[in-house]
C-alpha cells in the first residue's frame, strides 16, 4: 500500500502539483443512496486543495487492518448515480474492537494521513467524535436514510428512501381499495420516523406510527373500524420499524425486535407490520395485508435530489480540511452548507417535532 502512495505522490510532484496532504476518507454504517457522490465530490475538489485522497475500505475496519487503495479521478468516474459505497462499509467501532484504536493511529501514522473524512450516521460520527477527542484530525458527513442526525436539516439518502416509501403506498392505495383491506406498510426508522411521517404524509395515509409518539394498537383498531363503518372501503398504516406499541392490556410500549443483534450490538429491528397487521385484522375483522419495504429504500441510484445534496457535502467537505476544521461536521441548514461540532451534532438524535406530526395527522380522517 505505502509504494503505492509513494508512487503516486511523485508522479502528482512530477505533473507539478505540490501535494500538500493525504486525507483518508471512510463510509460507515448502513449503506444509503448518495454515498458515492459525496466520494466522487471529494476526490474532485482535492486537487484544487493539493490533496491525495485514500479510501477506506469497510469503515472503521480498514483503519484498523491497513486496508485502502488511492482514488482516483479515473476510479471514482461514473459512480454518482450508483447506490451502495465503493469502499464498503461496516459498523465496526475501535474503541469495541482490542487494540482497535491504536491499530487505527498506527495505520493513519504509517500512511501519513493529515485529516480523516468520515461518512456515517449516529455510530460511526459518534466513533469520529470520540477520535476527535484523542486529537485525531476528524471532519463528519452525515448520512443516514433516517435522517436522525442532529444539526442538519437533512440527510442525504432520505430523499431517495421517502421517494420509495411513497411510490409504494401510492401501488398499496389500488390495491387495497380494489380488495377493501387495510394495508400495513413498514419501512426504516429506528429512532425516528421521518420516513413514516413524510411518506404517510406524501402517500394520504390513514394511520402513521412512529417511534416518537407510542401508540396502543386497540386505539389504532378503534379508528380504522370507525372509517370503515363510516364508508371508506379500505385504510393505509405506515408503521416505522422502530415504532413502540402496546395492546390495551400491557402496560408499556414496546420496540418489535427480532430477538437478534446487529454487529455493533443492537437488537435488530423488524417484525412490527406482521405484528399490528394481525392486531388490527382481529380487531377489525377487517382482511389486512403487510408489505415490508425493507432494504430497497436503502438500495440502488439516489434521487436527483440526494445526488446534488450529496455532492454539496463532498465538496464542502474538502473545503472543511482545507481550513482544518477538526471535529466539525458538514451540516445543511436551511438551504446552506455549514460546519457544526461533532460533539453537539451527536449529542441527540433529532426525531419528528410534533408540530411537523400534527400536520400528518390531520388526514387521519
Ligand atoms: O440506520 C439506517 C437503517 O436503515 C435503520 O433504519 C435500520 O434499523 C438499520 O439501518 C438496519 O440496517 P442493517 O440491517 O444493515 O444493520
Amino acid at each position: 500500500m505505502s509504494n503505492v502512495w509513494a508512487v503516486q505522490k511523485a508522479t502528482t510532484r512530477q505533473k507539478g502539483c505540490a501535494v500538500v496532504m493525504k486525507v483518508a476518507v471512510l463510509t460507515g454504517g448502513g449503506d444509503c443512496p448518495g454515498l458515492n457522490a459525496v466520494i466522487r465530490a471529494l476526490v474532485r475538489k482535492a486537487p484544487h486543495h493539493g490533496f491525495e485522497v485514500m479510501g477506506v475500505r469497510d469503515g472503521w475496519q480498514g483503519l484498523i487492518e491497513d486496508r485502502h487503495f488511492l482514488l482516483t479521478r479515473e476510479n471514482t468516474g461514473g459512480i454518482l448515480h450508483r447506490g451502495g459505497t465503493i469502499l464498503g462499509t461496516s459498523r465496526c467501532n475501535p474503541f469495541k474492537v482490542p487494540d482497535g484504536v491504536e491499530s487505527v493511529k498506527r495505520t493513519l501514522a504509517r500512511e501519513q494521513v493529515d485529516a480523516v473524512v468520515a461518512i456515517g450516521g449516529e455510530g460511526t460520527l459518534s466513533c469520529a467524535t470520540a477520535m476527535y477527542r484523542l486529537g485525531l484530525p476528524v471532519i463528519g458527513v452525515p448520512k443516514t436514510i433516517d435522517n436522525d442526525i442532529g444539526l442538519t436539516d437533512y440527510t442525504f439518502g432520505f430523499d431517495t428512501a421517502v421517494h420509495i416509501a411513497t411510490e409504494a403506498v401510492d401501488r398499496l392505495h389500488s390495491t387495497a381499495e380494489s380488495h377493501k383491506r387495510v394495508m400495513v406498510v413498514e419501512v426504516m426508522g429506528r429512532h425516528a420516523g421521518w420516513i413514516a411521517t413524510h411518506a404517510g404524509l406524501a402517500g394520504g395515509a390513514d394511520v402513521i406510527l412512529v417511534p416518537e409518539r407510542p401508540a396502543d394498537l386497540v386505539k389504532v383498531a378503534e379508528h380504522i373500524q370507525h372509517r370503515h363503518a363510516s364508508g371508506r372501503r379500505f385504510s393505509i398504516v405506515v408503521v416505522a420499524e422502530g415504532a413502540l406499541i402496546k395492546r390495551g392490556d400491557e402496560d408499556e410500549e414496546h420496540l418489535v425486535t427480532s430477538g437478534k443483534l446487529d454487529e455493533a450490538g443492537r437488537p435488530r429491528l423488524g417484525g412490527i407490520g406482521a405484528l399490528v397487521g394481525e392486531e388490527i385484522e382481529r380487531r377489525t375483522g377487517v382482511e389486512t395485508r403487510v408489505s415490508v419495504l425493507g432494504y430497497t429504500q436503502r438500495g440502488g441510484s439516489p434521487t436527483a435530489h440526494d445526488r446534488v445534496l450529496a455532492t454539496r457535502y463532498g465538496v464542502y467537505a474538502a473545503d472543511m480540511v482545507a481550513r482544518k476544521e477538526w471535529g466539525q461536521m458538514a451540516a445543511l441548514q436551511g438551504n446552506e452548507i455549514v460546519s457544526v461540532p461533532l460533539a453537539d451534532a451527536t449529542r441527540e438524535l433529532k426525531r419528528v417535532p410534533s408540530s411537523f406530526f400534527e400536520v400528518a395527522e390531520t388526514f387521519f380522517g
